[in-house]
């Protein structure tokens, strides 16, 4: 943030290059200076607080800069005002590509004759080590040193300059950040190599200085050397993760001869619990370190970091090593999507992400950083898992066909998903999106009862084709809409926070009776209800919770009136609500035909509409049904997959004890935010209603818009939902865990105590 006002300021009133030098040196002073005039003031007056009310932040902001080296400061002022962040830098690369016969090699293997496979380890990459959990070092180490092997080559190569996940750690965190940022991209060059390699000096030098970091995840026994450079300063040379025996009998000012063997290779147990590697890296100004030095620095420090470390290849000498990518930027993307697809096909956030990569309940964008998913129930198993994309990948190498050919596993898949539901619900049509399954079911209605219109509550969506638009008072209603077409009936939702029976006992049924003017209003109209169809859940209406009864009562009214009750699933279903598997189960009730979605392929395209044997019957009146894709031999495969791995990693349990931790952690921060106006949901399907004010319930629309983006800015993401877009929505991948649970109640915690929403509610 210094910088960025050291930078506005230069282009206001550019700088000079001493003024800049001089900079760190005046902030401490006023600080200093700041602080003193605090304590003075503090022991005169000291009832007067608002005598040391910049006391506390200026001594956070003093501490910050005792803790780093004025250097940095300067590099980055430098940065900031257009200069090269490190002067020395250009003349010591210029040195090294000039005088390629006075550098000798780091390793034995010879990388000039490509006796080496470089991997893409970049957050995005598809590289099948990548595909392994980075903290699962084993697997890792045997996923690349196979590959070596299989290309019979001695030492892999991980690239300079490159955005990576996995660097997720505290230990990874930028000195001096609040942010949820993580440092990911990679400042120097690993060499994988197996232990006991040796490492040689490619130049001249002394030990500078030397280290056994042992902490978890830090470089283990590190050597850095420094090299005078003819006419060009010094460079410094960093190797890390070696094997701890290189450390005896070091000094500082040791000298060490160009192809003199300085260590080896440390394996895991002493080398900071990495796959076995050589980390490689040049520094221009070791900014007063000594035995350490970053490896990896913060995405948005890049163009700094990368100014104090140069390209390890100019050492290593790799010919042809390709530079990592870095695809198209965010605003790329942006612009092409804006003049190829549709503008109403949305983004989420004012500054949208660009993901990369999905790992469990995280996602990583194209500069590694990482993200708690709390919002995306359709990767329910968690994004990636290993189950899901095996059984894809093997029946999508043997077969995939349509259903006019018989195939045990549709069968199976059927016979495993009726086993879930209750009685009569005993068969299956399988479809491609939750959308297609709302379709067949309103066709399914229609055809059994001969009726034609819909009962459906307020806020609802149901799907995207003409007919879901139709009983879809959220899109319908909502921006473009235009209106309820005569066959639809909606009936208010039966919210309990806001609505006219929010303060009844029995909330449910009295909601439930306003049904009774629906149907008079469709007999009115000479029309004859088909159906009702209902979230078990109200998701797009905002996270509510049906009152109790609310089921019962309306499907006993719509029955009566000779209609069918179609149960909406697709968001709320397979135990995301923890106490039980379908959300129809919480209010005692059986519907006709239930849908199911998202959750269901864990991503993979697959819906399916669940009916009785009675309604099945109706339906097959002589017209075929068919369906491309619908049922496939690889849906099924990933349907079985996500069913298997739901019981087998007890994710409905998980969803009950996590869901209700994450509620009462949400709980506990109403009293402190009073923008908090309700905590509600079951599982892991919660919803934060904020108000601006507690009595007349003004939606705070602005404030939650305001929310989600900072919320994402921290790494964690959220949601809006309701028809007032003010209600806070979670529902994360079931894996969720408690410390996921803690890191969202903490940062929207912090989120919500961010002088700016006061402002936003000033209408500033
Ligand atoms: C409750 C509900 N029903 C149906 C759908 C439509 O599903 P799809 O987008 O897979 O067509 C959605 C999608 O958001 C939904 O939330």
């Amino acid at each position: 943030a210094a910088a960025q006002v050291v930078g506005g300021y230069h282009r206001v009133n550019p700088l000079t290059e001493h003024e800049l030098e001089l900079l760190y040196d005046l902030i401490a002073m006023r600080l200093c200076t700041s602080v003193t005039i605090s304590a003075h003031q503090r022991k005169i007056q000291p009832d007067n607080q608002y005598l040391t009310v910049s006391e506390g932040p200026a001594w956070t902001a003093l501490t910050l800069l005792a803790q780093l080296s004025p250097r940095l400061f300067l590099s980055a002022f430098r940065q900031a005002c257009g200069m090269a962040a490190c002067p020395g830098t250009a003349a010591v690369v210029r040195w090294l590509e000039t005088h390629a016969d006075a550098i000798g090699p780091v390793v034995e293997a010879d990388l000039r004759k490509g006796e080496h496979l470089v991997f893409d380890l970049s957050a995005g990459s598809a590289d099948p080590v990548c595909l392994i959990d980075p903290a699962d070092v084993p697997r890792v180490s045997d996923a690349l040193f196979e590959r070596m092997r299989g290309a019979g080559v001695r030492v892999g190569i991980g690239r300079y300059d490159e955005a990576r996940r996995g660097y997720t750690a505290a230990e990874y965190r930028p000195a001096g950040s609040d942010a949820d940022e993580w440092r990911t991209v990679h400042l120097g060059m690993d060499l994988f190599m197996t232990p006991g390699t040796a490492v040689l000096a490619p130049l001249d030098g002394t030990v500078h200085s030397f280290a056994n970091n042992r902490q978890p995840l830090d470089y283990g026994p590190t050597i850095i050397l420094r090299h005078e450079i003819e006419g060009a300063g010094e460079l410094f040379t960093l190797y890390g993760h070696l094997d701890p025996e290189c450390l005896q009998g070091l000094y500082p000012g040791r000298p060490v001869a160009k192809g003199s063997r300085i260590g080896a290779v440390g394996d895991p147990s002493v080398n900071g619990q990495w796959p076995p590697h050589l980390h490689f890296q040049l520094v221009t100004d070791l900014l007063d370190q000594a035995g350490n030095f970053p490896g990896v620095c913060a995405a948005r420090d890049r163009a700094l970091w990368l100014s104090l470390c140069p390209d390890p290849n100019l050492i290593l000498r790799i010919p042809h090593l390709p530079k990592p990518e870095s695809g198209r930027s965010p605003e790329e993307i942006l612009a092409a999507r804006r003049t190829r697809l549709g503008t109403n096909l949305t983004v989420s956030y004012e500054k949208p992400l660009a993901i990369v990569r999905g790992w469990r309940q995280y996602l990583y964008d194209q500069l590694g950083r990482e993200f708690l998913d709390a919002v995306n129930n359709v990767a329910h198993v968690g994004h990636g898992h290993p189950a899901v994309v095996r059984a894809a990948q093997q029946q999508m190498a043997v077969l995939n066909t349509n259903t006019r050919y018989l195939h045990a596993s549709l069968v199976e898949y059927a016979e495993r998903l009726c086993a879930t539901l209750p009685e009569p619900l005993r068969v299956c049509y399988f479809v491609c999106s939750g959308s297609e399954a709302n379709e067949l079911a309103l066709r399914m209605a229609r055809t059994h009862t001969k009726g034609t219109d819909f009962i459906v509550v307020d806020g609802a969506y149901h799907g995207n084709t003409t007919s879901l638009i139709d009983i879809s008072p959220y899109k319908f209603d909502g921006p473009g809409g235009s209106g309820a077409p005569p066959h639809v009936h909606t009936v208010p939702m039966p919210d309990r926070y806001r609505g006219p029976y929010k303060d009844h006992r029995d909330a449910g049924r009295r909601y439930a009776r306003l049904f009774g003017e629906a149907v008079e209003r469709i007999q009115r109209g000479r029309g004859r209800l088909a159906a009702f169809i209902c979230e078990s859940f109200l998701s797009c209406g905002g996270q509510i919770v049906l009152p109790p009864g609310y089921l019962a009562e309306a499907y006993r009214l719509v029955r009566e009136a000779g209609g069918v009750c179609i149960a909406d699933e697709i968001q709320v279903g397979f135990g995301r609500i923890g106490s039980h598997f379908w959300g129809f189960q919480t209010q005692r009730v059986v519907p006709d035909i239930v849908t199911l979605g998202k959750p269901i392929g864990n991503g993979h395209p697959l819906a399916a509409v669940v009916t009785t044997p009675a309604i099945a019957a109706s339906f097959a009146n002589g017209m075929e049904y068919f369906n491309t894709f619908g049922g496939n031999p690889v849906s099924c495969a990933v349907g079985l997959a996500v069913l298997e791995v739901i019981e087998k990693e007890g994710l409905q349990d998980n969803a009950l004890t996590v869901g209700e931790y994450l509620k009462q952690g949400l709980t506990r921060l109403m009293p402190k935010h009073p923008l908090i106006g309700d905590v509600r949901g079951a599982g892991l399907f919660l919803g934060v209603e904020l108000v601006r004010d507690l009595d007349r319930l003004e939606p705070a629309t602005v404030e939650a818009a305001y929310v989600v983006e900072r919320m994402k800015d921290r790494g964690v993401l959220i949601g809006t939902d309701g028809p007032f877009r003010n209600v806070l929505k979670i529902k994360p991948p079931m894996v969720f865990t408690t410390a996921d649970a803690d890191r969202l109640v903490e940062t929207l915690d912090r989120v919500l105590a961010e002088p700016r929403l006061r402002c936003l509610r000033a209408g500033v």
